[in-house]
Formats: C-alpha cells, sequence, structure tokens
C-alpha cells in the first residue's frame, strides 16, 4: 500500500480529489491535510511516500512546506499543484520540489504523475543501489549557477541578458560553454563570440542544461580509468542530446518535452562517470569484462553491482530534484519499456536516441552498444518512425 498525503487550504478540493481518486483505495492509502502545519503534523504520525501540495495557502505556504518536508523526510516525493498567480512561490520551489502540475489538474495527468513518481521511487529505492551511492564518497552538487538561471527561467519574462551576464560571471564556464557551441556538433550560423550570442542562438533553456552538463563533467578526473575516457563521453551525451531534441521535434512534441529530452540525452550515461571516478579499480575490470565477454556495459554493471550506470545516474539527478521525466528518461534508458507512460514520452525518446548516437560514437563505452527496442516501439505504433528519425537525425 502506497501513502499518498494531499495538502489545500480548499476543503472541498479535498474532498473533490477523495471521489476522484476513491477507485484506488485498494493501492493507494490517502491522506488529506488543510493546510501545511496539519500536514506536517500528520507526517510525524504516518510514512509519506507522496505529498501533493497546493502553493498558496495561508500561513505556511506550499514552498515553505515543501522545505519543511525535504528537511524532515527527504525521501518523500515533492509534487506541487500550483496556479498561475503562484509564480514568486514556485520560484523558491526550484529544490524543494521534484514536479510541478499546473492547476486545474485533470485527475488522469495527476494519477499518472503519482504513479510514476512511485514507480520510480521503488526503482531508485533499490537497497544494491544504495549502497553502491554510498560507496562513491562525493557524490556531486547541483551547481549554484544551475540553480541561479533556472530562477532565471521560470520568470514570466526571462531575460536573455541576465542569463548571460550570470554565465559571464564564470569565466571558465564562459570559455567552456563558448568552446563547446562553437563546435561542429551545433552548427552555428557564425561562432558565438560571448554567452549572450551563444544564449540567443540555441535558446536559453539548452544553455542551461549545457551549463550543468560541462559543470559535472569537468567534476571528474578524466584519467581515473585507462578503459574509459569522460571526454568521449560527454561527446556522446551531445550527439544524444541532439538527437533527442531532434525526434522530440520530428513528433511535435511541446517544446518542454525537447527541453527535457535534450537535458536527459546530454545526463544519460552520467553514472558511468560517477562509476569511474568513485569506484575506479572495480569499474575498470567491469568494463574490461563487458569487453572481452561482448557483454553490453549495462549487463556487466549489473552483475558485478546489482545496479547499472543509468540507476546511478538517475539516483543523483534524484538528488538534485530535476524533473521526474528527465530523471526517469535516465533511469529507463536501457529498459524503456519499463516506462508507465503510454506515450511518446523522454524515456523511450532517450534510448531511442542513445541508441543510434552509439551508432555514430561506437566505441564510446568500448563495449556492445544499445539497440533500439522494437517490441517497444511496436507497442507504441512508433516502429515506422524509426528509420526517418535515424535518417533525418544522419542527415544534420
Ligand atoms: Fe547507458
Ligand atoms: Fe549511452
Amino acid at each position: 500500500m502506497k501513502s499518498i498525503l494531499f495538502v489545500d487550504d480548499e476543503p472541498l478540493l479535498l474532498q473533490g480529489l477523495e471521489r476522484q481518486f476513491r477507485d484506488l483505495r485498494k493501492d493507494w492509502d490517502m491522506h488529506f491535510a488543510e493546510g501545511g502545519q496539519a500536514a506536517l503534523t500528520l507526517m510525524e504520525r504516518v510514512p509519506i511516500e507522496v505529498i501533493v501540495s497546493d502553493m498558496s495557502m495561508p500561513g505556511m505556504d506550499g514552498a515553505q512546506l515543501l522545505g519543511e518536508v525535504l528537511a524532515r523526510h527527504p525521501h518523500t516525493v515533492r509534487l506541487v499543484l500550483s496556479g498561475h498567480a503562484d509564480r514568486d512561490a514556485v520560484l523558491r520551489l526550484v529544490g524543494p520540489a521534484h514536479q510541478y502540475l499546473s492547476k486545474p489538474c485533470d485527475p488522469g495527468e495527476l494519477r499518472g504523475a503519482i504513479s510514476r513518481a512511485l514507480a520510480l521511487r521503488d526503482l531508485l529505492a533499490n537497497e544494491h543501489l544504495k549502497q553502491l551511492a554510498s560507496k562513491v564518497k562525493s557524490l556531486p552538487a547541483l551547481p549554484a549557477l544551475h540553480r541561479q538561471l533556472t530562477a532565471e527561467l521560470g520568470k514570466e519574462e526571462p531575460s536573455l541578458e541576465r542569463v548571460a551576464d550570470l554565465i559571464s560571471h564564470d569565466v571558465a564556464m564562459t570559455s567552456k560553454i563558448l568552446q563547446l557551441v562553437n563546435s561542429a556538433f551545433f552548427g552555428l550560423p557564425e561562432p558565438a563570440a560571448t554567452p549572450f550570442e551563444a544564449a540567443s542562438f540555441l535558446g536559453l533553456s539548452t544553455i542551461r542544461s549545457l551549463v550543468l552538463s560541462i559543470h559535472i563533467f569537468s567534476q571528474f578526473d578524466s584519467n581515473s580509468i585507462n578503459a574509459f575516457s569522460a571526454e568521449r563521453l560527454a561527446r556522446h551525451g551531445w550527439r544524444t542530446a541532439m538527437a533527442a531534441k531532434k525526434i522530440a521535434a520530428l513528433e511535435h512534441s511541446e517544446a518542454k518535452m525537447g527541453d527535457q529530452c535534450f537535458l536527459a540525452g546530454l545526463l544519460h550515461d552520467i553514472g558511468q562517470l560517477v562509476l569511474a571516478a568513485g569506484l575506479p579499480g572495480l569499474y575498470e575490470s567491469v568494463l574490461r569484462k563487458a569487453r572481452s565477454e561482448g557483454l553490453p556495459v549495462w549487463e556487466a554493471e549489473r552483475s558485478e553491482f546489482g545496479a547499472t550506470h543509468a540507476e546511478v545516474g538517475a539516483y543523483l539527478l534524484g538528488l538534485w530534484g530535476l524533473p521526474n521525466p528527465v530523471v526517469e528518461a535516465v533511469a529507463l534508458h536501457h529498459r524503456p519499456a519499463e516506462c508507465l507512460d503510454r506515450g511518446l514520452c523522454p524515456a523511450i525518446i532517450v534510448h531511442v536516441a542513445d541508441a543510434l548516437a552509439h551508432e555514430q560514437d561506437a566505441d564510446v563505452t568500448a563495449s556492445v552498444g544499445p539497440q533500439p527496442d522494437r517490441a517497444c516501439l511496436i507497442a507504441l505504433g512508433l516502429e515506422g518512425r524509426l528509420d526517418f528519425w535515424k535518417e533525418t537525425i544522419a542527415a544534420h
């Protein structure tokens, strides 16, 4: 039985939720609290797996409540239901919330978001994975610059100047970002000379994702293992990100989903970096074993650690509170069929993009590369699209 807590200052809204989800009573142990204080008191007595909170409430608002929940019950998944008027409070939530849903929210959508959050939580609660993560001594922290950029992007009218200005304060980041966006990968019409130009060419959300990936890759000592190249892995991430964004665009997905695909593509193999840096000796032998036995690297990881780089990466991104669809896409990039979303979602797109990118970066993990899961694409009625995606991406 999964325990879910709904918090709102409107008793009628809570009663509505109770009615809508009545048929789930067998699976969900539902609790309802009128306001933040009542929610915290209840959480002292009852362990809660997912909390769904309203934003604007008198007394303690949703941002304060979820900040408290983060501090007192860090394993509870935090979802926010927010209306447009709550923009300032939502900004304060950049850290504490796992996912936002806008009000009014369709019950099917809310139910789907809760089910997926629970499935992801189960996946990342794997004992082997926890042990593995605890062996990796220092997991990197989410960079402050990413948090500042997220706050700027959350504003009603995010400003290109302010974003460029924030990046410019970090000289090392500025030079790396310019180097990257001017590389052949991005095919800019003309070279970008400043962060402002880079942001105007590529868009703010893309720039924010690149900042995060550059930061993470620069944290690790790329020479820790002979069989492993962080640089090659970073390049593979860019290729996957570009392919994933392209597929999302070809399928007319919303811009937000395209952005999530891009970010998840950049970071999908980040778990390999964590393992290579945190457990270099052991990871080197896993990579050697994969190579000598002709195994995909994630299978060799699973037999050694009981978890794979996909889950390790998702675990880290989950700790950072990145959006659930991004965490899910990273977690499931080698097994998209487990995605609970019954449509085209970032997990499926990143899986396909990864396979297509691996064809181009054949040697990225010095092992057998992933293949698109055809059965999964057939089930979604998308198998016929695969060749089209492949050709379009190859043409760019
Ligand atoms: Fe992978
Ligand atoms: Fe990959």
